[in-house]
C-alpha cells in the first residue's frame, strides 16, 4: 500500500502552528469519537513549542482532554524539572494550561537509576497501556535535526537497526547526549506522523529527506513510514531548498 505524504509550507513558525493546531485537534476529536481516546507522542526540542502554546490557547471544548493520552517520542535523560527536559517544555507550553488528567500524561521515567532502566520501563508501560506487544499511537509528532536525526535516532546509530524494542537508550550527537527514544518499529506502528520543521538551518536536512537519494541511515526521516502516512509541516525557510510544489500529496 503506498503511503502518501502531505507537504504544507507556511510563512513562519507562528502561522505553521496556527495551521497545524486545527489538524491536531481534528485528529484528536476523530480518534476520541471512533476509539474513545487519542494517543499522541509529542516531539521534543524547540520547534514544537509554538504548536503546544497554540493548542493551550484553543477553546477548552475543542479537544476532548479527558480522552487524550500524551506520550513522548523521545526524551533527554535528565530530571523532569531540568530545563533540557522535553517533558518540562510540553508541561510549561501546554499541559499545565489544559484540563488533561494527570493519569493521561505519560512521561519517560527519567528518575530511574540508568537510561536503560528508564527505556525498559517506558517500553513496558507502553505495552501495558496499549495492551499489545506492538502499540500504535494515533499520532507521533517529530522534529528533524540539522544532521537528519529524528527523535533521538541519529544517523548511523545502531538504534536504527533495532527491530524488537519499542524504546531504547542512546548516546546522541546532540547534547544532552544521554537520551531515550522510540524506535522506528514503534514510530512506524503509529497511524500518522507529523514532522514539524522550521528554520533555514533545517533546509538541507529537509531536502535530503524529501528529495535526496534513498539513504535512511543518514536521512533518518526516510525510514519513517507510519501506517496512514506522513505530514510534513514546514515554514518557508525550512522548505527553501525543495524543488517540488508545496502542498501536494505524494507517494513516499
Ligand atoms: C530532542 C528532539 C530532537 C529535535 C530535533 C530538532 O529531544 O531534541 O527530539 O529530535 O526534534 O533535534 O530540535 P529543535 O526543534 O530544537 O530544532
Amino acid at each position: 500500500m503506498s503511503r502518501r505524504a502531505s507537504l504544507q509550507v507556511l510563512p513562519d513558525p507562528e502561522r505553521l502552528a496556527d495551521a497545524l493546531a486545527p489538524s491536531f485537534i481534528e485528529l484528536a476529536r476523530a480518534a476520541a469519537w471512533a476509539r474513545g481516546r487519542f494517543t499522541v507522542a509529542l516531539a521534543g526540542g524547540r520547534t514544537p513549542r509554538p504548536l503546544y502554546e497554540r493548542l493551550a490557547r484553543a477553546d477548552r471544548d475543542a479537544l476532548p482532554w479527558g480522552r487524550v493520552h500524551v506520550f513522548w517520542s523521545d526524551e533527554r535523560y535528565v530530571p523532569a524539572e531540568d530545563p533540557e527536559s522535553n517533558y518540562r517544555m510540553a508541561r510549561e507550553a501546554l499541559l499545565d494550561h489544559v484540563p488533561i488528567p494527570g493519569t493521561n500524561v505519560h512521561p519517560f521515567p527519567t528518575s530511574l537509576p540508568t537510561p536503560d532502566a528508564a527505556a525498559c520501563a517506558y517500553e513496558s508501560s507502553l505495552r501495558a497501556f496499549f495492551r499489545t506487544p506492538w502499540p500504535g499511537f494515533d499520532l507521533v509528532l517529530l522534529g528533524l535535526g540539522e544532521d537528519g536525526h529524528v527523535g533521538s535516532l541519529f544517523p548511523g546509530s545502531p538504534a536504527l537497526r533495532e527491530r524488537a524494542r519499542l524504546v531504547v537508550s542512546v548516546e546522541g550527537a546532540k547534547p544532552p547526549r544521554q537520551r531515550l527514544t522510540l524506535t522506528l518499529p514503534a514510530i512506524n506502528r503509529s497511524a500518522r506522523v507529523h514532522f514539524i520543521v522550521t528554520g533555514a538551518g533545517k533546509a538541507e536536512a529537509v531536502r535530503r529527506a524529501l528529495e535526496g537519494p534513498r539513504d535512511p541511515g543518514a536521512s533518518v526521516a526516510q525510514g519513517v513510514k507510519p501506517v496512514e502516512g506522513v505530514g510534513w509541516w514546514l515554514d518557508r525557510e525550512a522548505a527553501a531548498l525543495l524543488r517540488r510544489a508545496h502542498g501536494e500529496a505524494a507517494d513516499v
